[in-house]
């Protein structure tokens, strides 16, 4: 009988995983892997079999329950399955669900954290998700419900929207109808801590101008405290003439591009 690592490999560039995830990798038999997780992190477990679970066939109920069987017949035949999921497993990772049929198996689980999207979308864009006196609580929501309805609420002073990318006129509504002000700043990241990371400001109002920018991108929304600037902007000459993109993040200092719309 082998043990099932449950192991957050990050946001994106393989150096984000921790090192206690990629040692636990380095000694694993089979992978079986997340359509999110960059390719590089193979070289960390060059011996193993690696395999595909990521979003194609496998992202509605039936899909789960295969790679539910998918692991725990692994698990059977071998010493070392990890199941490598992007950013952390314990968020919107459906963690719950595998640790129970791992649980129901008879096997032993471990979980490996990992840095999910809403702190990565944070350090990429140097905007904290706490301030002190103004953001004292974070929450992070799915904006999508299992019927595909859009929830939106306001239940803490950062709010960070998980899956919202395609939806964000709709999200903009909610924001406002759950008693977000029209100028709330929101701060959208979409391939956060990857070196192409996009980062567009907008009023919650404006929100919907984001969609073509992240379109096709995996995506966050940061609303409230933490999607304000904390260093000040650069003076306008500074700024690129068209007036729609300026990298006001230094590339020893940050991520990707602010963009502007
Ligand atoms: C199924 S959830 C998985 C979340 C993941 N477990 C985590 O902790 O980040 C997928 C959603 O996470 C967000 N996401 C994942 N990676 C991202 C990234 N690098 N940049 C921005 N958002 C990301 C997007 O909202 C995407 O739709």
């Amino acid at each position: 009988m082998g043990k099932v690592a449950f192991i957050g490999a990050g946001p994106g560039a393989a150096d984000l995983i921790t090192l206690r995830g990629a040692r636990l990798l380095a000694q694993a038999d089979v992978v079986l892997f997340d359509a999110l997780t960059d390719p590089a992190l193979r070289e960390l477990a060059p011996d193993a079999r690696w395999v595909h679970v990521g979003k194609r066939g496998f992202c509605d109920s039936t899909g789960q329950a295969a790679i539910n069987a998918l692991i725990v017949r692994h698990a059977r035949e071998v010493h070392l399955v990890v199941r490598l999921k992007g950013g952390d497993p314990s968020v919107f990772g459906r963690l719950e669900e595998e640790l129970e049929a791992v649980a129901e198996a008879g096997l032993h689980a471990e979980v490996v954290p990992g840095v999910t999207a809403a702190l990565a979308a944070a350090a990429g864009t140097q905007r904290p998700l706490t301030r002190r006196g103004s953001g004292r609580s974070v929450s992070l929501t799915t904006a999508m419900t299992r019927t595909g309805e859009l929830h939106a609420s306001r239940s803490a002073d950062t709010e960070v929207f998980y899956m919202a990318g395609k939806q964000l006129g709709a999200l903009s509504r909610r924001l406002r109808d759950s008693g977000w002000p029209a100028d709330t700043p929101a701060s959208v990241v979409s391939r956060a801590g990857w070196p192409d990371q996009l980062h567009s400001e907008h009023t919650i109002a404006e929100l919907a101008r984001a969609s073509l920018l992240h379109a096709g991108r995996p995506t966050v929304v940061v609303v409230g405290a933490g999607a304000r600037a904390v260093v000040l902007e650069r003076p306008a000459s500074q700024v690129a003439t068209s007036g729609i993109v300026s990298e006001d993040i230094a590339p020893d200092q940050g991520l990707g591009q602010t963009l502007r719309p």
